[in-house]
């Protein structure tokens, strides 16, 4: 166990998926293992779009289900909701001070959205709230409260931890030496995992695996993965394989070549290739499902686990917002 400390948030809007766990959550497990890290539901930062609080609090509880369900280290690890931590809400306030507006008008969610709009014809803010406009001071906030060096996530989130970076720069550039400078961490294997059609697993191609679908939804899924017309005699290529690649993230390496070796010899027609694919991901998902649904019929004890962290993390919080004020407000 090293001293670093490792934070990260994740964004309630929809349910996780097999490149999410792959690329994301499964890795941050591993960290968690040895390393002090804060988990939090990032339910602030889902507010500049989702406008439906029951959604926001069920994607916010299956998140943490899916988390504890999948065996995070809660020694280690603090679980908690963003939204319960007073301190963000002061801190980001405090940080506006600080961060040139400038900085904002370059981060790419933004810019995106003001070519787009420049595209279009229409007013370049059109459809920016003040949310989504600020949203990397409120990240710049959660990194920063909690004292961390260590941020894992994902490439498109790599610009607003470098933000974040920027922005505790310029406050101690102000007022002394307070905020340690984070590191990003990009998740190795983000974006590689093939979804159903073949191209990247995501949810804007509608070719996902959610990590804890049903066992029968799971199967049906597997079995409409894309493959070439090959006869079940040829000898097939793993590395265009979606079914090979999706298949060596759940499985050993000794498994992983004999897999490949079944590919290349060929025999093997891909209705097998799927069952397989589909018992390897099934062993390793299910028992995990089941706490995962005994936890969502059970949300008292997700909450128990929330509160538990939220006090935890609190904790820290307060520290840094007193030093915060201090320097300050004196
Ligand atoms: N913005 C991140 C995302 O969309 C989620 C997030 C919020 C986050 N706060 C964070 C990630 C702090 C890392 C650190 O995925």
């Amino acid at each position: 166990m090293d001293d670093k400390i490792v934070l990260t948030g994740i964004k309630p809007t929809g349910i996780p998926h097999l490149g999410n766990y792959v690329g994301a959550l499964k890795p941050l497990i591993e960290m968690a293992n040895n390393h002090k890290t804060y988990i939090f539901i990032a339910d602030l930062h889902a507010l500049n779009l989702i406008k439906d609080a029951k959604l926001i609090k069920q994607y916010s509880y299956e998140i943490a289900a899916m988390m504890i369900a999948l065996g995070l280290n809660l020694d280690n690890a603090v679980l908690f909701r963003q939204s319960d931590i007073l301190g963000i809400y002061q801190l980001s306030n405090f940080l506006m001070n600080v961060t040139p507006k400038g900085l904002m008008n370059r981060a790419h969610s933004y810019k995106a959205i003001v070519e787009k709009n420049t595209e279009t014809g229409v007013d370049i803010d059109s459809g920016v709230n003040m949310g989504l406009y600020t949203y990397p001071i409120l990240m710049a906030a959660d990194i920063l409260l909690y004292n961390s060096d260590i941020v894992p996530v994902g490439a498109d989130q790599k610009q607003h931890v470098e933000f974040a970076r920027d922005i505790a720069g310029y406050f101690n550039n102000t007022y002394g030496n307070v905020f340690k400078l984070p590191e990003p961490v990009i998740g190795e294997s983000n974006g590689i995992i093939p979804g159903l059609d073949g191209r990247k697993m995501s949810k804007s191609y509608d070719n996902t695996i959610p990590v804890f679908a049903p066992e029968s939804e799971l199967k049906k899924k597997i079995m409409r993965i894309i493959t070439d017309s090959k006869t079940p005699e040829e000898s097939k290529d793993p590395d265009t394989s979606t079914i090979f690649q999706l298949y060596k993230q759940f499985a050993t390496v000794e498994e992983t070549e004999q897999f490949r070796q079944m590919f290349v010899v060929g025999g093997m027609g891909y209705g097998t290739a799927k069952n397989i694919l589909f018992e390897k991901i099934n062993s390793v998902l299910s028992e995990p499902r089941k706490e995962y649904e005994r936890l969502m019929a059970n949300k008292n004890e997700i909450d128990a686990i929330l509160q538990n962290g939220a006090e935890r993390a609190r904790i820290v919080a307060d520290k840094t917002i007193m030093k915060v004020k201090k320097v300050m407000l004196g």
